[in-house]
């Protein structure tokens, strides 16, 4: 198969890496990068907002040198219904029949109007007789059918359009140890939390609210404009010392609900799997939210938070440069790695 490269298209930024695989251990970083997303929008079917995309983009595959045309794209996961499912162990073929029954149970538009796609996280359960782990997604087709005619307007031919999930997991499980994980994608508009455990992601939940959310609530609890809080929100944090920890209050009106639902993800995880979290692991944007690391590892009985690196294992070929906010990069770096 020819080369392609992985693309998030976010409403704060739209975000391409290249790579090469290397077997299951390494790969090689061929580019790495992100433009603005001037519309701050990734409503495919506005031409506003297309429009405004299709400049920028032009211009970051320009600037990256990236001249494939065959892209692994993400949907945002507050655009899909998703879910992870134990199933009776059964054939791929059966699956497929059976998973349009199961969507049927929590997909709250009908069955006709999505696209339905699923895989095997763990083909026999550990613990549990001929059970079998699997992720099963719906994505509106209008949305997809949307982003699809986005893409080939700009030239580009989609090969796959995964979930941010999905993305997210595999590049930051890859080629790693196992250690029981818990991944929080903050992005601008939503938050992804997923377990990881053995290298399967073993619970999912999106939380609809991120960024945007945090500043909003700062500039209403500060009486503050939108980029000011922003600022704010960036420079001072969750650090308590900062203006008498105002900006930490104002934050943590948002940031609570998202830790709470860490919690409930932890306790699930210990119910079901009988295993402990052993680590958080930030991601997207939100992952640079100073004292976010301190703060949850307190919140936690002093778990161990690390920021994610999508790019540790691998091989920075010439010309393609890392850039430090390496945690904004987790979407595309793991679409890049899918594997055909
Ligand atoms: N230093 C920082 N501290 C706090 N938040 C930050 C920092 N840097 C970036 N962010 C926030 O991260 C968000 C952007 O992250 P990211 O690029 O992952 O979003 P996105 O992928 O474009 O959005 P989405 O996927 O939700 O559409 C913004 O809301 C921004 O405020
Ligand atoms: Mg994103």
């Amino acid at each position: 198969m020819t080369a392609y490269f992985g693309l998030d298209i976010g409403s704060s930024s739209i975000k391409a890496v290249q790579t090469t695989m290397m077997g299951a251990k390494t790969f090689g970083v061929n580019s790495v990068g992100l433009v603005v997303n001037p519309a701050g929008s990734v409503d495919f079917s506005n031409p506003i907002v297309s429009d405004k995309l299709k400049v920028s983009l032009k211009q970051l595959l320009a600037d990256l040198k990236i001249k494939d045309k065959r892209v692994v794209v993400s949907i945002s996961e507050s655009k899909v219904f998703s879910r992870i499912l134990t199933m009776p162990s059964m054939s791929e073929a059966e699956l497929a029949s059976a998973i349009k029954w199961e969507a049927e149970q929590f997909v709250p538009i009908p069955v006709s109007e999505v696209e339905l796609d699923f895989s095997i996280l763990q083909p026999s359960i550990p613990g549990e007789d001929k059970k079998m782990l699997v992720y099963l997604v719906a994505a509106p087709k209008k949305y997809l059918q949307a982003m699809v005619d986005f893409l080939t307007s700009v030239g580009l031919e989609p090969i796959a359009i995964e979930s941010e999930m999905v993305a997210v997991s595999r590049a930051l499980t890859f080629g790693d140890t196992g250690a029981t994980t818990l991944i929080l994608h903050m992005g601008a508009m939503s938050s992804v939390l997923a377990i990881v455990d053995t290298n399967a992601l073993t619970f999912s939940y999106v939380v609809e609210s991120g960024g945007v959310a945090l500043t909003r609530a700062l500039a209403q609890s500060l009486a503050l404009p939108l980029p000011q809080a922003e600022e704010y929100k960036r420079t001072y944090g969750l650090d308590e010392n900062q203006l008498e920890g105002k900006v930490r209050s104002g934050l943590l009106i948002v940031l609570d609900t998202i830790v709470s639902e860490m919690r409930k993800a932890m306790e699930y995880h210990l119910t079901t799997r009988k295993s402990h979290v052993s680590r958080i692991v930030l991601s997207g944007g939100g992952a640079y939210l100073p004292s976010l690391g301190s703060h949850l590892s307190g919140v936690f009985g002093g778990i161990e938070v690390i920021v994610a690196d999508s790019f540790a294992k691998g091989k920075v070929n010439k010309g393609a440069v890392i850039p430090r906010e390496k945690a904004v990069y987790s979407v595309a770096t793991g679409l890049s790695q899918r594997i055909f």
